[in-house]
């Protein structure tokens, strides 16, 4: 079962939502050479507290473990989970995805991106803008009749168009008073596959592009996960709401002056 929201818990994934985005458009700022990962972690922990939120990814379990840090860092070849670390000093020409997901009020809002440190390579600033596209492509098929699969198919056809992959083992997701909910949103697929998408539903859609291939595996820590041959990855996450005049994009971020 796919919940459908109420124009209450509509009105509460806004404000989860606009929280999740100012964190991470906040955080994005403080991305430069020199700081290492541990320390924006801690940024992210800070700034999440000062809107009242809570991190949904700090002591989530997954196969008996618990997520340790408060946002999702991963570096280059790192696709997500990366957890921050104070080895983790970020230079000049890497990239960074950074995952907030907050809980506030009952409800949770999620996003991503991936942001260059200083300069990087020509080829790795196009698998950022292809994947940021890639989202929006598939936010636009995210509209009342559609299938999920249509959402799956734009981004995959758009991201492997320009030689990129796309990663299959994990997927996007339904969001609401659970972190995951149904359905899954895979970044692979074909048109007119998967459930039918209706108003008022509430859609975390985040494609993960990796650079070359797209198999991933995990790294001992239990939660990394990091590309099979090296190549670097990106991600671009935005929680979505489906309206009969279109998708919403919830995770906007306040005004400053907030
Ligand atoms: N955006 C990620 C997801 O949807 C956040 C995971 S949080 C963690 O799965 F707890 F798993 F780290
Ligand atoms: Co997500």
């Amino acid at each position: 079962m796919i919940p459908l929201k109420n124009p209450e818990a509509i009105k509460r994934m806004r404000e989860s939502c606009s929280i999740a985005a100012t964190v991470l458009a906040r955080l994005k700022e403080q991305v430069r050479p020199g700081i290492t990962t541990y320390d924006l972690d801690q940024i992210g922990r800070d700034l999440i507290a000062s809107f009242g939120a809570r991190s949904a990814c700090h002591g989530y379990q997954l196969h008996s473990r618990r997520y340790p840090a408060y946002t999702c860092l991963s570096v280059n070849e790192e696709v997500v989970h990366g957890i921050g670390s104070l080895k983790r000093i970020l230079r000049d020409g890497d990239v960074i995805s950074l995952d907030v997901v907050v809980e506030y009020n009952g409800y949770i809002g999620d996003n991503a991106l991936t942001v260059p440190v200083g300069t990087i390579a020509p080829r790795t600033a196009e698998l950022l803008q292809v994947t940021e596209e890639a989202l929006a492509l598939g936010i636009k098929q995210a509209v009342p009749g559609n299938r999920i699969g249509d959402i799956a198919h734009a981004v995959q056809s758009f991201v492997e168009s320009h030689g990129f992959s796309v990663v299959r083992e994990m997927v996007g997701h339904g969001v609401g008073r659970a972190m995951h909910e149904e359905p899954q949103i895979p970044n692979f697929g074909r048109k007119g596959t998967l459930e039918k998408i209706k108003p008022g539903m509430t859609l975390a859609i985040e494609p993960m592009v990796n650079l070359g291939r797209h198999e991933v595996r995990s790294l001992s820590d239990g939660w990394t996960v990091v590309t099979a041959d090296g190549s670097p990855s990106a991600h671009f996450e935005h929680t979505v709401l489906t309206t009969d005049s279109g998708p919403e994009i919830l995770t906007v971020p306040r005004p400053a002056s907030d």
